[in-house]
């Protein structure tokens, strides 16, 4: 395994694996991994002659008041848990060899970025879609995988390589979940015992929402006001958004069709926790 640091050597062997006919796959991620990581990048082994790992945490995606400080790293660790699951390349730079001085392009994915988390993380997808933009111009893969955990980032970077006429294809995966059904985040380190308790609520409202949709309920706003009980039993979660949405445009549906997307962000403490589920018929 091969851990590279800067821009011009990782396009030099992206160059020379494209030159030898070999499918590169990609995951990017910010590091601090965990089983949902690893899975996309067994997704990425399965489908790939070559897997690039990216580990980097990207300052441009952050808020001024967000975590980018204390974001959780052990780069250490990342790399045996890569080894282990024989990823071929690991892509670490810096920020400067991202954001060099001067620095001046973003992309913009529009639309998208209105609902759900864009409404609170002012900015958040144009940091995503820029530095997926340039991890992509760097890796050169034929193959992305993303996590559906990150369900409107997915459907941002979807819509960025239509748009933008990216060659590559992108492998949404499922959200990987602890055994009790709390979805793996690298910020799930931050919880201590009781909001790791209360975190639990959200896979709660899942079952729940999911439950009633089965018995026929296609009224939105009875579904999030019984997320909403769910969420704030016990000693209840801070909420931050619940929403059923339009699985494609993301806007909010009011009377479920065929399918729609039920997605929630809350706060355990300082913590801030999202996950999502598709309600689908049969
Ligand atoms: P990060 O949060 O590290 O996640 C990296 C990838 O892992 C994303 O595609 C995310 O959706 C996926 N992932 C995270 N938790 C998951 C889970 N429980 N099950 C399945 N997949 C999961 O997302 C980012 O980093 C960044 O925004 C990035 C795309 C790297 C751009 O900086």
């Amino acid at each position: 395994m091969k851990i590279i640091e800067t821009v011009k050597e990782m396009q030099g062997i992206a160059d020379d694996l494209r030159r030898a006919g070999k499918k590169i796959g990609f995951v990017p991620t910010m590091g601090y991994l965990h089983e949902g990581h690893l899975a996309l990048v067994r997704k990425a082994r399965e489908i790939s002659d070559t897997v690039v790992v990216s580990i980097f945490v990207n300052p441009t995606q952050f808020g001024p008041t967000e975590d980018l400080d204390r974001y959780p790293r052990d780069f250490e660790r990342d790399r045996s848990l890569l080894e282990a699951e024989k990823t071929d390349i690991i892509f670490f730079p810096d920020a400067r060899q991202m954001y060099p001085e001067r620095y001046a392009t973003y992309v913009q994915v529009r639309g998208l970025e209105d609902f759900l988390c864009g409404r609170t993380r002012k900015g958040h997808f144009i940091g995503v879609a820029t530095v997926v933009t340039k991890l992509f111009n760097i890796v050169k893969p034929h193959y992305a995988v993303f996590g559906q955990k990150d369900f409107q980032q997915l459907k941002v970077i979807e819509r960025m390589i239509k748009d933008l006429n990216m060659d590559l294809e992108i492998i949404p995966y499922p959200t990987v979940r602890e055994k009790d059904g709390l979805a793996m985040s690298s910020r799930n380190t931050y919880l201590n015992p009781q909001e790791r308790e209360r975190a639990l609520l959200i896979h709660e409202s899942i079952k729940k929402v999911t439950e009633l949709f089965k018995n026929g309920i296609r009224d939105a706003s009875i579904l999030k006001e019984k997320a909403r009980e769910v969420l704030l039993s016990k000693d209840g979660l801070d909420i931050e958004y619940i929403t059923i949405a339009d699985t494609e445009t993301l806007e909010d549906i009011e009377i479920i069709k065929d399918k729609a997307l039920y997605a929630v962000a809350c706060r355990a403490g300082k913590t801030r926790l999202i996950d999502n589920t598709i309600l689908m018929e049969d």
